[in-house]
């Protein structure tokens, strides 16, 4: 009894461990690609590399989001369902865009960094930091 309970704290403090390890690592990478964009757009460095970005920018946050659900479970963390639901809603959102983008659309472009600015950056230190 008292060994599984040992057991039990350990793997939390694991699982929490792994957890917050994807968030900092994952949560740099956006936050670099993120700025990426930003001087792509701003720098003038033409459609395809905006392009290029944007597209990397959207897949890696999509990969984050599954990794982080996936960390969370092993977790238990309470808020987990809440959690997957926020990323859904911002998943949408990336859709979207992803939709403008393969149109070659700048405005693709410039609302994915509105959405990082805005939306995104505030899931990533606040609602993240569950
Ligand atoms: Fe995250
Ligand atoms: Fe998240």
């Amino acid at each position: 009894m008292q060994e599984s309970a040992v057991n039990n704290e350990f793997n939390g403090d694991g699982s929490q461990g792994k957890l917050r390890a994807i968030r900092d690592r994952d949560h740099m990478q956006i936050k670099r690609i993120h700025q990426e964009l930003r001087a792509a757009i701003i720098e003038g460095k033409g459609m395809e590399r905006v392009i290029r970005s944007s597209e990397e920018l959207i897949h890696v946050t999509i990969l984050h989001f599954e990794s982080e659900e996936l960390a969370m479970e092993e977790a238990s963390v309470a808020t987990r369902g809440l959690h997957a639901e926020l990323h859904a809603g911002m998943m949408e959102t990336l859709e979207d865009i992803s939709k403008d983008l393969e149109q070659r659309k700048i405005c693709g472009a410039i609302e994915l960094m509105k959405f990082f600015d805005e939306r995104l950056s505030y899931h990533l230190t606040v609602e993240d930091a569950d």
